[in-house]
């Protein structure tokens, strides 16, 4: 990778996205971070030099602007890591169009149209794109029933990241569909295995092992090659 590095991240008010932020800046990244209310940036804010913009990623009002006002800027990683769990409980015979639609739009759709705004800017033959998906978007993983729904919008992510790098005709581009292991955030809760510390260094280190290589590739922040 090249010696002065710059990432963008998009979703980095909270949990893995600042996560990342803090592991960039403590290893000497630029760092330029997406926030969907930039007048309430919490801890994002006490990282020193990180440049705030801002993106609700269902808006393509909001994410043209974030392109435009990025144009010219070339990226070492875009890390598109936004998401949610969607309507609980993920009850099948109670949930809502809105709801299920608002689930894979965020999950599944806004990220592939992230990416094809910003693809253009990752740096040629060292850049890294990456995606937050979850071993639950496996489609043989037995495990989550109770969390069905955002399972599968993880498996569509996944499937839409594959039609995404078949379109975009860049094989020098690496490309990874990660796991962040279940990390103790809002969203993973109390109960989960590891913490952001642990799972954001595991990121930074396989991000920066896959770089140069061309193709996509589902790991997890150990590096372990997942199951489709
Ligand atoms: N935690 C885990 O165990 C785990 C495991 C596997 C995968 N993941 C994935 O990791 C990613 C981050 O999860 P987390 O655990 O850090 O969750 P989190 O603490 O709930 O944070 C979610 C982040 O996504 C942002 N976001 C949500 N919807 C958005 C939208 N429409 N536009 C822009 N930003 C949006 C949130 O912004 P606001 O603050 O504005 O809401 C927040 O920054 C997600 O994609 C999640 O599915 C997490």
């Amino acid at each position: 990778m090249a010696s002065s590095r710059t990432a963008l991240i998009i979703g980095a008010s909270r949990g893995l996205g600042l996560g990342l932020v803090q592991r960039l800046h403590e290893d000497g990244w630029n760092i330029v971070a997406t926030v969907r209310n930039p007048q309430l940036p919490g801890a994002l804010a006490d990282v020193p030099g990180v440049r705030i913009e801002q993106l609700e990623m269902n808006d393509t009002t909001q994410l043209d602007g974030l392109q435009q006002r990025l144009q010219g800027q070339l990226f070492d990683l875009v890390f598109i890591n936004a998401g949610v769990m969607g309507p609980l409980p993920q009850d099948l015979e109670t949930v809502n169009v809105q709801a299920v639609g608002d689930l894979f739009m965020t999950n599944a759709v806004a990220p592939i149209r992230v990416a094809r705004r910003l693809a253009g800017q990752v740096r040629e033959g060292s850049g890294v794109l990456a995606f937050m998906s979850s071993i639950l978007g496996s489609v043989t993983i037995p495990d989550g029933g109770e969390i069905c729904l955002y399972k599968a919008s993880k498996a569509a992510l996944n499937s839409m990241i594959n039609s995404f790098v078949v379109d975009l005709q860049r094989p020098d581009l690496c490309v990874l569909a990660m796991h962040p292991g279940w990390v103790k955030t809002d969203m993973g809760g109390e109960n989960a295995e590891i913490d952001v510390l642990t799972s954001t260094r595991g990121m930074l280190e396989q991000i920066k092992a896959q770089s140069g290589h061309g193709g996509l590739r589902f790991i997890n922040y150990k590096g372990e090659s997942l199951t489709w």
